[in-house]
């Protein structure tokens, strides 16, 4: 797949929807929308549509950036023409659009973001923390032949590798998959940007391009199934 056009800051576009924070046109039929939430519940509910059952979530949710980050993925939905009406979750929690795009979401603090793509895909913000040196091992495992423990790049590195994983874990949905065992991502420089990953499962082998960014501190994680 070929990136067809470059990541485009939405200062420019629209000074009114300041924290639309960034929009990657990836390739004619993916798009990624970044939004870095600033505004507070009321100021949200008050621009987004929402179905009954999600507004029924929000109320029970305990924290307010949780509140936020829900209410800024409706936001980026209706950024590209959709709406929470479009929208449905299955019974694993796996956001769905009616039609034919695939969708996925992530939060993180105050960041969100969305894929939406005619491919199979999967996205995942993380903040990069030393405390994934900590748990590196029980995500990890072909990997440590090329991570380096002792080079200031490995807590971004590991970053990359989790959210790697997790985007993985959001397209195939399936119950079982352990990050460590099952799920390899291949050797990779942070300035390429992208690299490749495999997952071993339920005797398949799945091939999956990964890219990514890194934002103030996070790293965004977008995975294809090839
Ligand atoms: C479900 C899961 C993928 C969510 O990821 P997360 O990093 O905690 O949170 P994110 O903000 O990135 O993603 C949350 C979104 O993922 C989506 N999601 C939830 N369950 C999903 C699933 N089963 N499949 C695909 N997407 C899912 C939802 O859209 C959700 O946001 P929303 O409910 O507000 O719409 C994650 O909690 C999980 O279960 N991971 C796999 C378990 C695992 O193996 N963990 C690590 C072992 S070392």
């Amino acid at each position: 797949m070929k990136k067809d056009a470059a990541a485009t800051g939405a200062k420019k576009r629209n000074l009114k929807t300041m924290p639309l924070f960034k929009i990657i046109n990836f390739n004619p039929t993916t798009k990624i929308l970044v939004w870095k939430v600033t505004e507070s519940v009321t100021a949200l509910l008050e621009q987004v549509v929402l179905n009954e059952t999600n507004r029924m979530r929000l109320d029970g949710m305990k924290s307010e950036m949780h509140q936020r980050a829900f209410l800024s993925v409706r936001k980026l939905l209706q950024e590209t023409g959709h709406n929470d009406l479009d929208l449905y979750y299955d019974e694993f929690g796996k956001p769905h659009l009616h039609g034919k795009k695939h969708i996925s979401i992530t939060h993180s603090h105050n960041f969100s973001a969305i894929i939406i793509s005619d491919e199979t895909v999967g996205i995942d913000i993380e903040l990069q923390r030393d405390k994934i040196i900590r748990i590196a091992d029980k995500f990890c495992n072909s990997e440590f032949q090329f991570l380096d423990r002792n080079s200031d790049e490995y807590i971004r590195k590991l970053t990359v590798i989790w959210g790697a994983k997790e985007a993985i874990f959001k397209i195939r949905n399936e119950k079982g998959i352990s990050f460590k065992d099952h799920i390899n991502v291949q050797s990779f420089e942070l300035n390429a940007k992208q690299n490749d990953a495999k997952l071993h499962f339920n005797n398949l082998i799945i091939d999956f391009n990964i890219h990514f960014e890194e934002i103030e501190g996070f790293t965004l994680v977008y995975a294809f199934e090839k």
